[in-house]
């Protein structure tokens, strides 16, 4: 892998150190010129080209087989999303439930991935139960955890793949048969994980996988996709509707049939242009073997907790079991709180976020992507123990 010229062709990596590509992947020229030719192309040509939803332009056919590709299904299992929140909406609403029906929902999900599940406790009476994915935790623990909170009124499963705050990654086969074990289902939050691994969703036993792709796959902001698994689709009743989606349409009554695939789920206009820009950034990062991006980011991250293990004042709390990490790292300084972290940090020109983080005083979220380099990681490494140095300095005087 030539990491130079990976990042000669994202043009913000010239400009900041970056490290916050789980809050948003930085563009390769390819997602951005995708995008400007395609809009230029409406406004050269004519602005029905949007509205006519050809293939020729639109490439939703195109975009969605490139991502069956990449998760190892089958494209009549993939709908095009704008949002994690649109696939996980579409699931909540689709699903029919009782009252007394429990869903388990992890504390650590993102809000996309869990305010649908108080929608279906106010709306219908389900009960949803919670866990936590603590980052000392390894897979038995998690598993051990699940174990004790399923029962036969377990619906579903639903947690993130790769949880947002520290990249902890969840066992998905374990998971999928303890839910298949009481006849519930799982859904995975996808987010943090497509573009970091390549993962065959359908060998993992996974039901419904729903991602943003703006993140580690670096396509355009407001693109996702979902997979719903084909024994399940008639599981989901298409419940968020409108324009598209449908194989007929009853003019007189209203009527409809859905389509037979999964493109049932895509209603409404779409941004057409950022579809194959979304495809673009998937190639790009798809272009390296992804199992290498995986071990490059691994190898980057432990180089940095290595440089502050040890050090007093740094504590470190990302997942502590390897086969549980990923490209992601959590770190805090002892009584600092994470927003002052990441302010100084960011004078120093690293770009990050703030995150929750262990005893309640949060930390920072490091992302550590294949196109970082290990330069990258010396610097922020010395600057997070000088920020510890000096804060314990401080405690000191006072
Ligand atoms: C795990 C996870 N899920 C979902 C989202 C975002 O969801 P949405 O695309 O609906 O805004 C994020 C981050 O912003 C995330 O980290």
């Amino acid at each position: 892998m030539n990491i130079d010229a990976i990042r000669q062709e994202i043009p913000a990596l010239a400009t900041c150190t970056y490290l916050n590509t789980a809050g948003i992947g930085p563009s390769p020229r390819a997602v951005t010129d995708t995008i400007v030719s395609l809009y230029r192309q409406v406004e050269a040509e004519s602005p029905d080209l949007m509205a006519r939803h050809l293939e020729e332009f639109t490439r939703m056919d195109e975009t969605r087989r490139a991502v069956a590709a990449h998760w190892l299904v089958d494209p009549d299992e993939v709908a095009l999303l704008r949002s994690t929140a649109e696939g996980f909406n579409l699931i909540g609403h689709g699903l029919r439930f009782r009252p007394g029906d429990e869903i388990i929902s992890c504390v650590q999900d993102h809000p996309a991935a869990r305010a649908i599940w108080t929608v279906m406790a106010r709306r219908y009476g389900v009960i949803v139960r919670h866990f936590d994915l603590h980052h000392d935790r390894d897979a038995g623990a998690v598993l051990e955890d699940l174990q004790s909170q399923v029962s036969a009124r377990t619906r579903l499963i639903s947690v993130s793949h790769v949880t947002s705050e520290n990249g902890f990654k969840v066992p998905v086969r374990e998971l999928a048969d303890l839910a298949h074990s009481v006849g519930a289902r799982l859904i995975l939050d996808g987010t943090q994980a497509v573009g970091q691994d390549r993962y065959p969703l359908a060998q993992m036993g996974v039901d419904f996988y729903v991602a943003g792709f703006y993140k580690w796959a670096l396509g355009p902001f407001g693109t996702g996709a979902m997979y719903v698994r084909r024994e399940r689709l008639g599981e989901i009743e298409p419940a968020l509707v409108g324009a598209g989606g449908t194989a007929r349409f009853d003019a007189a009554t209203a009527a409809f049939e859905p389509d037979p695939t999964s493109r049932r789920f895509e209603f409404g206009a779409r941004p057409y242009p950022l579809y194959p820009a979304m495809a673009a950034g998937l190639a790009f990062v798809d272009r390296a073997p992804l199992a290498e991006i995986a071990e490059r980011s691994l190898g980057l991250a432990d180089r940095l907790r290595q440089q502050v293990a040890g050090e007093p004042g740094v504590i470190d709390f990302t997942p502590v079991h390897r086969s549980l990490r990923t490209g992601m790292v959590g770190l805090a300084v002892r009584g600092m709180p994470g927003a002052e972290l990441c302010n100084r940090l960011r004078a120093d020109g690293f770009i990050m976020r703030d995150n929750r983080g262990p005893a309640g005083i949060g930390g920072v979220r490091v992302c550590c992507a294949f196109f970082n380099t290990e330069a990258e990681m010396d610097r922020l490494a010395s600057a997070v123990r000088s920020v510890a140095r000096a804060s314990a300095g401080v405690a000191a005087i006072r």
